[in-house]
């Protein structure tokens, strides 16, 4: 049974631009938000195996400090040739300097070292998994997932891996769309395009509306 969301939530994050967007989807609501980064919460180690875990441990670790609900996401690219690397090691790829064009290289060299030489064999996800916690220990997770083709670099919009992903049905990769095509979601109820944006429709379906 899932459990509305109500009053003040703390974001387990400490970067700025996660929490922007969370404010901003969740201020309709009634939510308010606080950050971990703000309450200079520590930052648990990442050691799950999988999105859930992952962001499972982030948001238990803020909802037991705070004794608040917690909202923690974890997210990535998941290419199928590489048996879905780079995955939860995403953001880890681009190592300490953030460098995802040297990621994105890294991706093109071991797709096609793999035989992801025809469409068919460069199919890929962008996954997102947004977990809340209450403190008394309820807990709540969904998963947004897009599909698409990994293809070679293209636009300097967005973050990340964007540039190198064309989600299915479209001809800009989401490197080339504005934040409102990739991220938005559509007033008539549609779902939305990215994998973070239609995790977050389906917390809201369960736990705002
Ligand atoms: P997290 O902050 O641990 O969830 O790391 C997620 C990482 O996955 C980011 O640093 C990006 O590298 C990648 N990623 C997740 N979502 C997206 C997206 O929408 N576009 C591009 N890269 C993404």
């Amino acid at each position: 049974m899932s459990r509305r969301l109500e009053g003040r939530l703390v974001v387990a994050t400490h970067n700025a631009g996660k929490l922007r967007e969370m404010r901003e989807l969740l201020a309709p609501y009634g939510i308010g938000c606080v950050s971990a980064g703000e309450l200079n919460l520590p930052e648990p180690e990442e050691t799950g195996l999988t999105f859930e875990e992952n962001a499972l441990i982030k948001a238990r670790a803020a909802a037991i400090a705070t004794k608040l609900p917690a909202f923690a996401d974890d997210s990535g690219l998941c290419v199928e040739a590489l048996g879905g690397d780079p995955g939860i090691y995403s953001a880890r790829w681009a190592g300490e300097s953030k460098d995802f064009a040297g990621a994105m290289a890294e991706v093109e060299r071991k797709l096609v070292a793999a035989g992801g030489t025809t469409d068919a064999k460069r199919r890929g996800s962008f996954v997102s998994v947004l977990a809340l916690v209450w403190p008394d220990g309820h807990e709540e997770i969904f998963r947004g997932e897009v599909h698409g083709q990994i293809v070679l670099p293209r636009g300097t919009a967005g973050f990340g891996y964007d540039p190198l992903f064309l989600p299915d049905g479209h001809s800009r990769t989401f490197g080339e769309m504005t934040s409102e095509e990739k991220h938005g979601i559509p007033a008539d109820g549609s779902t939305a395009l990215s994998h973070r944006a239609r995790a977050f429709q389906l917390l809201a379906k369960a736990c705002l509306a």
